[in-house]
């Protein structure tokens, strides 16, 4: 089963492919996050990506897609994953189903976490991530059990620098320009499910399960 998590920054997309893809035992494959690592590995792609990402505009798609291609034919995705963060656009859109077509895979479900502006905002200015797992917190609706540390791994938490107020509002600007489109794209095709990404971490997880449930994808 391949599963894709849209979503504004900021709507949950991380926190909630996390839940998902234990709850499914599929493997999280997020861009943002392998971006991330390459960056640090200070890699070709890394360095490639870096403007972009610290400008809070789409890493060309070119080393985008190779990058995540290249994930989904690792053996773990053999089976399907939960995506977050990718596709971005239809251009991605359309050379991943193409791409999965060729393997005899495809796109199952396209899940929208739906959150209003002045939400995501909060959440992105006070969210810390685990330099090691990075599992995501809230200063205020998820802190850590202890400050600056992972309660999953120990790891010490950061904040990242693309979550300055101005680069949020460019991504969020991105996202509505080049990203909503792919809602329309999966509605046509009958794979979207909106959810109310405006509640509890647990409520939104309860009612993504309830929802691909219901639409006898799972369980
Ligand atoms: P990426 O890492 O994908 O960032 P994003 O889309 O901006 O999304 P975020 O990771 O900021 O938010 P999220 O929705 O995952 O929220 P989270 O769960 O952390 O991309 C970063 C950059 O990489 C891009 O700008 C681009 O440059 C590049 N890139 C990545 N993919 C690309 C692609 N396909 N093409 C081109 N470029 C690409 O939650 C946020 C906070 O809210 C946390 O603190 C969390 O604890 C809290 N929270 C979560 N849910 C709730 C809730 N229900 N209630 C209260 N708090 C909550």
């Amino acid at each position: 089963m391949h599963i894709i998590i849209l979503g504004a920054p900021g709507a949950g997309k991380g926190t909630q492919a996390d839940i998902i893809s234990k709850e499914l035992e599929l493997p999280h494959v997020s861009s943002g996050d392998l971006f991330r690592r390459e960056l640090e590995e200070e890699s070709e792609i890394g360095l490639a990506a870096k403007s972009y990402m610290e400008k809070g505009l789409l890493v060309p798609d070119d080393i985008t897609i190779r990058m995540i291609l290249e994930r989904l034919s690792e053996t773990d995705c053999v089976q399907g994953c939960v995506l977050d963060g990718f596709p971005r656009n239809l251009d991605q859109a359309r050379v991943m189903d193409e791409a999965l077509d060729r393997l005899n895979r495809r796109i199952d479900r396209a899940i929208y976490i739906e959150v209003p502006e002045a939400e995501l905002i909060r959440r992105l200015s006070g969210r810390w991530l685990c330099r090691v797992c990075q599992t995501p917190y809230h200063e205020v609706s998820s802190p850590p059990g202890k400050p600056g540390t992972c309660d999953r791994c120990g790891g010490a938490l950061y904040q990242r620098p693309d979550d300055r107020e101005e680069t949020i509002r460019e991504r969020l600007g991105v996202f509505f320009a080049e990203t909503a489109p792919l809602l329309e794209h999966y509605e046509q095709q009958g794979k979207l499910i909106r959810v109310n990404g405006n509640l509890g971490i647990d409520e939104v997880a309860g009612e993504i399960v309830s929802s691909l449930r219901a639409q006898r994808s799972y369980g």
